[in-house]
């Protein structure tokens, strides 16, 4: 509910506004896998683009609970493994020779996830098989931090569906919660700037600061919107039931 009411407000700031904000992820820059082997994209099983996600085992990856939950299902239960794939090692997602695919055989979303804002938006996909690609170790949000993912350039576009990254403030726990009043202090982290962000598409995907998986990405207000940082799930908080 609070979800839909928070889009309709974003149509709405959007039409008050004139239209979309910015460019591109937004306001970034192409980026090439091979620099940052351990970013994934989550699709269906017909290769339609669902989320991103970060490879933190030759096995396992993380992402949102929002992108492995169906929508417009009682509940949001959870998509099925045979539902999903990973795709790993492709910096164009339409060269489907690149890289490689691999089935999921597992898929665990954290048991309190209810809806995207409530927080609680993390989920780890055990691979049918192990992927030849670097893994990324967890870390924490103490500095800036770097966001890549294959999404939406600009709210009302279509998503790149080639990999893309933007360098993001990471705000502190009170300047997020006056900005947002879903944050969640401790178990959230907000970053980006107007101009800056991830945007639709990018979910699950990663927030990387000195070299570790800081962040998940979990939701926003539109895309990069001046007074509007994107809020990531903060996986430090997650280690001890994500036990890795
Ligand atoms: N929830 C969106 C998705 O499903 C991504 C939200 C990120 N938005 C943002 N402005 N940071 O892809």
């Amino acid at each position: 509910m609070r979800g839909k009411r928070i889009a309709v407000l974003a149509a709405a700031i959007a039409l008050v506004s004139g239209g979309s904000t910015a460019d591109a992820i937004v306001g970034g820059t192409p980026a090439q896998v091979a620099d940052t082997p351990w970013v994934v994209a989550i699709t269906t099983a017909d290769g339609q683009l669902i989320c991103g996600g970060a490879l933190v085992a030759p096995d396992k990856v993380v992402t949102a609970a929002h992108c492995v939950t169906n929508k417009g299902v009682i509940g949001g239960d959870q998509r099925l493994p045979q539902q999903l794939r990973v795709v790993a090692g492709r910096t164009d997602l339409r060269v489907k020779n690149e890289g490689l695919d691999a089935p999921v055989a597992g898929v665990w979303r954290h048991p309190d996830y209810r809806e995207v804002t409530r927080g609680d938006d993390v989920a780890v996909l055990t691979l049918a098989s192990t992927l030849p690609y670097r893994s990324i170790p967890l870390g924490e949000a103490d500095d800036d931090g770097v966001v890549l993912g294959y999404g939406r350039t600009a709210e009302n576009s279509a998503p790149s569906m080639t990999l893309r990254k933007v360098t993001v403030p990471v705000l502190s726990d009170r300047e997020c919660a006056r900005k947002e009043p879903d944050y969640r202090p401790g178990a959230m982290l907000c970053a980006g700037r107007g101009g800056r962000d991830a945007c639709t598409g990018d979910s699950g995907g990663p927030l990387v600061v000195r070299g570790r998986l800081a962040g998940v990405v979990s939701f926003g207000r539109g895309c990069a919107r001046a007074d509007e940082p994107g809020v990531y799930t903060r996986l430090a908080h997650y280690r001890p039931v994500l036990g890795f």
